[in-house]
């Protein structure tokens, strides 16, 4: 799909459907006015003959307009006032979601000539290309009834002015490579766990670095692993017939002295709970628990695709957690790559584990700030849903960085704290920190946890445990919280 973007006379613009945004006030907007009055009404009578609402999201598709070239006009309601952040992409959404279905080849949108409060138009464009590239993403790798593909492969993005012309270009551009993040994403999450295994991940950070040269990939080998002393790592691959893989991947866009930015993703391509075996309802979701590592392979490619100057690196610990005869035992205790000993009075609680180690081999980047991504706890589930990430961090301003790039990117985190009283809790009589703590805020004291091992830098770890899929129909990966991420980094970006 190509997007283009041009100021021009929407009437006259040939395309099999022209999207223009309608209002539920009968103050039409100005593009709704230009093809209202081009159309000899038609937007104003379907106003009030009640087939479009023109609340945010409502939609009518028309054939055959009068007066104007377009082949279809797909209405799309957007309030009765300027739209916000999330009523926008709302928006976008609904509208991309309809254009899929249509049996069109083209598509031209006014969507950008609104206006949003607080946001300017390069963002407009950035958004609608992304949730139009978005809505396009389909698993089709062992499920071929998956087939109905969208034809749309040329989009319009019809500008006010000459002006701004160039900055829906730059919208396009940036939507287009997020959205190939996001997809990319989603179908690492999407894949069955037996063909998304470590050495699987390991494979596709490879051809990453084949496909991009601004992408170097490093794999270490359990070995490797073993002679770094990773044996909270190594602990939760034991049971499993998987070797474990550290991925590292890095991205050079910047000069040598340049500081990276360094994300960790959890890549437990299957967690069982191990010998705290998860109960059977709704297991074959945690093949999703690996989108941690899918939301860093998704940003790396974005990253490969815009080429911003900056240097990030993407950490991927991975491993299958399993139950057998060589599994990790609760009451066993294990000893990190930071020296630290850990008592893991819970196999289920490996996350933390695998992130320990991959934190404690970050600082060997001399990072700049950390960022762990991880499907972590389903406490974090309980206390936010699937509306939000949890955010916890060592340093506000890194904390309020991140709360901003989600709003602005449509993909929210919620702060939680990180208080000494939390951090209290993980007491061993065995070991220098027991790897869960006591009966509430899970999210919380999994977060502490991993606070123990980023004291030398400004970290922060964003909980995704409900934001990454969506068990109810459609299921799937979201591929959250890519957009978050490269609004982070692309903000950077001096
Ligand atoms: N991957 C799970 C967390 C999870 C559960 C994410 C459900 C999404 C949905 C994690 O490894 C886990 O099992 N956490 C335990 C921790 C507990 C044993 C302290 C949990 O949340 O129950
Ligand atoms: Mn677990
Ligand atoms: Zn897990």
């Amino acid at each position: 799909m190509q997007v283009v973007a041009r100021a021009t006379d929407p009437t006259t613009i040939k395309t099999e459907c022209l999207v223009v945004p309608v209002g539920s006030n009968s103050k039409l907007n100005n593009p709704a006015k230009t093809i209202d009055k081009a159309t000899k009404g038609a937007i104003g009578r379907h106003l009030k003959s009640g087939d479009i609402s023109g609340r945010p999201g409502s939609s009518l598709v028309l054939h055959d307009p009068e007066g104007i070239a377009a082949e279809r006009l797909l209405l799309i309601g957007i309030g009765d006032q300027a739209p916000d952040t999330e009523t926008f992409i709302k928006i976008c959404r609904e509208a991309s979601k309809v254009l899929r279905a249509l049996p069109i080849r083209s598509t031209a949108s006014l969507l950008c000539q609104i206006k949003i409060v607080g946001r300017d138009k390069q963002w407009s464009a950035t958004q609608f290309t992304r949730l139009l590239f978005e809505a396009g993403y389909v698993y089709r790798k062992t499920d071929d009834k998956n087939n109905a593909a969208s034809k749309l492969g040329k989009v319009t993005l019809v500008c006010p002015d000459p002006t701004t012309q160039n900055a829906c270009k730059k919208g396009a551009i940036q939507g287009e490579a997020i959205a190939t993040g996001v997809n990319h994403a989603r179908y690492l999450g999407d894949l069955p766990g037996n063909i998304c295994t470590p050495r699987y991940l390991a494979s596709q950070a490879r051809a990453l670095s084949r496909k991009y040269a601004s992408i170097k990939t490093r794999v270490l080998s359990e070995k490797q692993m073993q002679e770094l002393g990773m044996g909270a790592l190594l602990s939760v691959a034991a049971g499993s017939k998987q070797p474990a893989h550290l991925i590292a991947m890095e991205y050079a866009g910047a000069g040598k002295s340049v500081r990276p930015i360094v994300l960790v993703g959890k890549g437990v391509t299957f967690d069982s709970g191990g010998i705290s075996l998860k109960p059977g309802a709704k297991m074959d979701e945690m093949k999703y628990d690996m989108c941690g590592a899918a939301s860093v392979f998704g940003v790396m490619e974005a990253l490969a695709v815009l080429e911003p100057r900056l240097n990030v690196i993407g950490l991927v610990p991975t491993v299958e957690n399993m139950p057998s005869g060589t599994a990790t035992k609760p009451g066993d205790v294990v000893t990190s790559m930071s020296g630290k000993t850990i008592e893991v009075l819970n196999t289920d609680a490996e996350g933390r584990l695998i992130l320990c180690d991959a934190l404690t081999y970050a600082t060997r980047y001399k990072p700049e700030v950390v960022v762990d991504i991880a499907t972590l706890t389903g406490a974090c589930v309980v206390a936010l849903g699937q509306h939000a990430s949890g955010l916890f961090a060592n340093d506000q301003p890194l904390a309020d960085e991140l709360l901003q790039a989600g709003i602005a990117a449509g993909d929210r985190a919620w702060q939680m704290p990180l208080w000494d009283n939390y951090d209290e809790e993980l007491k061993s009589n065995f070991a220098d920190i027991p790897n869960i703590g006591g009966q509430g805020a899970g999210s919380i004291t999994a977060a502490c946890f991993l606070g123990r091992f980023t004291k030398e830098y400004r970290w922060a770890h964003l909980d995704i445990a409900g934001t990454a899929w969506k068990s109810a129909a459609p299921k799937g990966a979201t591929g959250r919280p890519v957009p978050l991420l490269m609004e982070f980094l692309l903000g950077k970006v001096a």
